[in-house]
């Protein structure tokens, strides 16, 4: 019998891990969260899942405090994980981020404090990583040599197309403190990306889900691992919940797909065979 899967999975799978905000040993976020407690249960889900994973992206406030601790204890969760899976890890700097520190201890490379752009390539995927952090701010800038160093890269299409990893949304938030956090100039970009291969800018940093465009190309933002900010507060409240998720960005031919993935428990509603549902769904659509 044919796989009742077959044809229906993504090309690639691309798992974002943003904001996990990775502490040292025994302290909590605001003395509430156990941010590597989230980040293993997300990393458990991807495991559990059997999903075939290509890349991690892990875009920004990678740890608290920017600690080499830190940075050693978010590795020890990520790499043994990745290698698993056969998976490349791709890292991104955030506004809580030490750049010294995230080169030496995510990428094995000299302390500097320049900022870190980067491109990889999925398996003809092209993922630009840019560096939306400036030390000493939390609100997000690019530089025009940065800017430049994108226009250059994106000049000759990649065979899939090309996604973009910063930290910073170039998006209004309708959270008036992430409002004020965001990228600045965020139209600058715009205009070096618009009519290029770029299919998606992936970002964090807002705490909460959301999606949006700029020079024509579709924004994710990735919910974050360690805590959600609450989009629709009491009235003159700011709310953080405890609430962790992370988001899969699956590739489907030449359409980029971002999905959010809950990690907080919740009941269950339903929990069935996979194979069993798939075959009865693809005899309602007539796929046999
Ligand atoms: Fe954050
Ligand atoms: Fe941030």
């Amino acid at each position: 019998m044919t796989d009742p899967a077959h044809g229906i999975r993504p090309d690639l799978t691309l798992v974002q891990l943003t904001d996990t905000h990775i502490m040292p040993a025994g302290k909590l976020m605001h003395d509430t969260v156990d941010t590597s407690a989230n980040l293993a249960a997300a990393l458990d889900m991807v495991l559990a899942s059997a999903a075939k994973v290509d890349a991690f992206l892990l875009s920004g406030d990678l740890t608290d405090n920017g600690s080499p601790e830190s940075y050693r204890r978010l590795a020890a969760a990520v790499r043994p994980v990745a290698e698993r899976l056969g998976a490349q890890v791709i890292p991104a700097v955030g506004n809580h981020d030490e750049r010294s520190a995230f080169r030496a201890e995510l990428l094995g490379t000299e302390p500097s404090t320049e900022d870190y752009n980067a491109v990889f390539d999925v398996s003809g995927l092209r993922v630009v990583v840019l560096d939306s952090s400036e030390p000493g701010k939390h609100d997000g800038h690019l530089g025009q040599a940065q800017l430049e160093w994108l226009g250059k890269v994106l000049t000759e299409p990649a065979p899939r197309g090309t996604v973009l990893v910063a930290h910073h949304p170039p998006l209004p938030s309708p959270v008036p403190t992430v409002h004020l956090l965001r990228l600045r100039d965020a139209e600058r970009l715009g205009e070096v990306i618009e009519g290029t291969d770029t299919r998606l800018v992936i970002t964090g940093h807002a705490h909460h889900a959301g999606a949006g465009a700029i020079g024509g190309v579709p924004v994710w933002i990735g919910p974050a691992l360690a805590y959600g900010v609450v989009p629709v507060p009491p009235a003159g409240r700011l709310r953080g919940n405890a609430h962790a998720a992370f988001s899969r960005i699956d590739v489907f031919g030449d359409q980029v797909v971002a999905t959010a993935v809950p990690v907080t428990p919740a009941a269950s509603v339903y929990d069935v065979d996979e194979a069993e549902r798939l075959t009865m769904f693809r005899e309602v659509v007539g796929l046999w």
